[in-house]
């Protein structure tokens, strides 16, 4: 990267961290006319921010990917492998009401992976997960970490769309949890965050609210796992942002991630 590019780059990612953060209710923009100058600070009622956390993330996305070339892990499925043996799955009655599946989306090489709920309208129309309003709150999250959806991999514990969006229902779960168990065991990432009660729950065969799993390291099959609140419930609570930015920190400290 040039000079040039790596400003850019740079200014981008603080933008994106400002979008999040501002919308987190942790810190404002102020314009300091005085010194004509912009601060970061902290909105009324929350702690006064350090400058380590008030100020921008910049994190090289190289530092996200695991080395292309290596090889994968003989005995180990690829994600190819584990979407060839759903094939057009009809395991559980979710198939009855989607309009696709919705498997996952990012690099094959992520260090981390998202895995939320399930599907919505917006995800059972393109295809993809997290595009809907979520989902844009969750890539804004992605990229205040100085990373981009490509980088990391992102997927649902149930991969149909629940009719009008309802909770995922403990057959569906059952019926679709060789796939997601498969796509973790083929991505062999580092870092695993759930976003939301189901699959913290589902991969931690834990019923402890999701208010009281998030925020502590656990470990699923010998990988890091850090439990946090899904983006929807942010989009209802955004008072509890600044909990999951926390949580997000971590995972940066976990996977080496310069702030
Ligand atoms: N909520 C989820 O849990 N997953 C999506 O893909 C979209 C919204």
């Amino acid at each position: 990267m040039n000079d040039t590019e790596e400003l850019a780059h740079a200014v981008a990612e603080a933008r994106a961290y400002v979008m999040w953060a501002t919308d987190a209710g942790l810190c404002i923009l102020k314009s300091d006319s005085s010194a004509d100058n912009e601060e970061l600070m902290r909105a009324p009622g929350n702690q006064p921010a350090s400058k380590a956390e008030g100020h921008t993330v910049l994190v090289q996305e190289s530092a996200l990917h695991k080395d292309a070339a290596a090889p994968g892990k003989p005995g180990l499925p690829t994600l190819a492998s584990v979407r060839a043996e759903m094939g057009e799955c009809t395991r559980c009655k979710l198939h009855k009401c989607r309009n696709q599946i919705v498997f996952g989306v990012g690099s094959a090489q992520a260090r981390l992976v998202f895995v939320g709920e399930a599907p919505g309208e917006d995800e059972d129309l393109s295809g993809e997960p997290f595009v809907g309003k979520a989902g844009q709150l969750l890539t804004k999250m992605i990229e205040a970490m100085g990373l981009s959806r490509d980088t990391v991999y992102i997927c649902n514990t149930v991969k149909c769309r629940p009719p009008n969006n309802r909770n995922p229902e403990p057959d569906e779960l059952e019926s679709c949890e060789p796939f997601l168990k498969g796509q973790l065991k083929a991505l062999q990432a580092e870092v695993i965050v759930t976003l939301g009660r189901f699959a913290a729950q589902a991969l931690l065969r834990d019923q402890t609210p999701i208010s009281r799993l998030r925020g502590i390291w656990r470990e699923y099959e010998g990988v890091a796992l850090m439990p946090t609140f899904h983006p929807a419930y942010l989009l209802r609570s955004p008072g509890e942002k600044a909990k999951v930015w926390g949580d997000l920190q971590e995972v940066m400290k976990k996977l080496g991630l310069r702030k």
